[in-house]
């Protein structure tokens, strides 16, 4: 594998180009006008396998979305690495605080990037780093340097919620049969602090209506006899954190696992400025739930947001006016062990439960799924530490994530294997927001460790 270096230095230049091609197509799965791209994503991924050395690549068909899928085999002796990632992109809004269009790539220096980053919606999550294992797979076929077999997985409704991938994984399970599953859909904590990702939350999302009176109503005339269903949502939304922050949702801390002293004193050695955190973000003060630190609220424990609220009139100058109903959009971010489908139903009982007479709620349940933990002692982890130390000279160190990749715990019960999660991403890449990029360094770095990860896993499984 010494010759990756030379092999990155001598086509980096073209690595770069591709990507950005992948990324001049808007992906966005979550709006259907976008449908056209979505597939012409898939057929551009189909040819980057197919170029990489891939066979049997594939374009599978989904209820939605489809599944590029590619193989290279060798030998049903050697083990098989699963890489799974997603093509489909978030929507890029708010456009006007781009600094240049999402769908037009551009490269610029920035602090955490001096070698400069690519700026384009989905050039860390995930076109980015998915591409990153195709560049280096066509490394490892060109240069006669595969260890063992391998496997591609790309979906295109990630963002959406993998309705498709789970409709797939289980009348595939013979296909998609391997030994470990690898993703670079996470983040690591700083270029010169490689960390592996070894939790992931849950998710369950949900919206909810509040509808008062059957018609928008003069506010004089009506305001203050009639229940204002804005009023009533965001008191309803406020109630649902007690004075220390704790969700007063009955029933949400059940099955919350508690960690033992010694690990939280073990994952608060992880380096962490405050100060820096605070200054990134423009605040004067941190928020959360009473007894935890930063790091632990964003990722050992569950959370409770608004993602969205709406109603009445919001368009220019005033209208006095009470609204019929009121919305919003809530997100539950949950831990190892929560189950999803049962936290949905506690919440959609407990915010029925506490509306006022006056108003009727509905909750209506969206997508959801489970946490994820990983142990540090298996062979897979063991070869991704290896990898990482190998190509940043450093021994990574294993973090918890306060993101969702629902997907993963499903692979675990369906293909009963492990999941490795080899993100190269900052936080501050700002995946989901404007201006989201990738470092050009991590998107090389990405692909020289990639290929130690085969040899070291090859080794490790014989
Ligand atoms: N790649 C992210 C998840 C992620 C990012 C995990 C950084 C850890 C670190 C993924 O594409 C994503 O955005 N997932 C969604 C959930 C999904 C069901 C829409 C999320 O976390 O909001
Ligand atoms: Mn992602
Ligand atoms: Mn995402």
């Amino acid at each position: 594998m010494e010759s990756i270096k030379s092999y990155i230095a001598q086509h980096k230049g073209r690595f770069v180009n591709e990507l950005i091609e992948l990324l001049k197509i808007p992906s966005i799965s979550a709006d259907s006008a976008y449908e056209k791209d979505v597939i012409t994503t898939s057929e551009a991924i189909k040819n980057a396998l197919e170029q990489a050395g891939c066979d049997n690549v594939e374009i599978c068909e989904t209820p939605r979305y489809p599944i590029v899928y590619g193989e290279k085999i060798i030998s049903k002796k050697l083990p098989t690495i699963l890489v799974y990632g997603h093509y489909d992109v978030q929507p890029p809004d708010p456009l006007d605080l781009w600094d240049s269009p999402p769908f037009e790539p551009i490269i610029k220096s920035t602090e955490k990037h001096p070698d400069g980053a690519i700026y384009a919606r989905g050039a860390c999550d995930d076109k980015g780093q998915l591409y990153m294992h195709v560049k280096a797979l066509e490394y490892m076929t060109s240069e006669g340097n595969l260890p063992c077999n391998v496997k591609f997985m790309i979906e295109g409704e990630e963002e959406v919620g993998s309705e498709s991938l789970a409709w797939f994984v289980p009348r595939n399970k013979k296909k998609l049969a391997n030994d470990v599953i690898l993703i670079s859909d996470t983040g690591m904590i700083a270029n010169d602090i490689p960390s592996i990702t070894t939790g992931l939350r849950g998710l369950s999302y949900v919206e909810v209506e509040v509808t008062g009176p059957n018609r928008d109503l003069h506010s004089g005339l009506y305001g203050g006899a009639v229940a204002n269903p804005i009023n009533v949502l965001t008191k309803m939304i406020a109630s649902l954190h007690d004075e220390n922050n704790h969700i007063t949702i009955p029933g949400f801390y059940d099955e919350v696992e508690e960690l033992s002293t010694e690990e939280r004193g073990e994952m608060g050695k992880a380096p962490f400025s405050l100060e820096a955190y605070k200054k990134a973000l423009d605040i004067d003060e941190v928020y959360g739930e009473k007894g935890y630190t930063t790091n632990e609220r964003n990722s050992i424990r569950p959370t409770l947001d608004v993602n969205g609220i709406w109603g009445g009139y919001t368009g220019e100058g005033a209208k006095t006016v009470i609204a019929s109903k009121a919305f919003a959009k809530i997100s539950m971010r949950l831990v190892p062990n929560q189950d999803w489908e049962e936290i949905t139903k506690l919440f959609q009982k407990h915010f029925e439960g506490i509306a006022p007479k006056s108003v009727r709620v509905k909750v209506t349940p969206h997508h959801g799924g489970q946490g994820y933990v990983t142990p540090i002692d298996s062979i897979g982890y063991q070869a991704a530490s290896k990898a990482y130390e190998q190509t940043f000279g450093k021994v990574p160190i294993p973090q918890r994530s306060g993101g969702s990749i629902p997907i993963v715990s499903l692979f675990e019960k369906e293909l009963k294997s492990k999941t490795i999660l080899m993100g190269f991403g900052l936080d501050s890449d700002a995946i989901h927001s404007p201006n989201e990029h990738f470092g050009i360094w991590n998107y090389l770095k990405g692909i020289e460790t990639i290929p130690w990860f085969y040899k070291y896993f090859t080794e490790m499984n014989s």
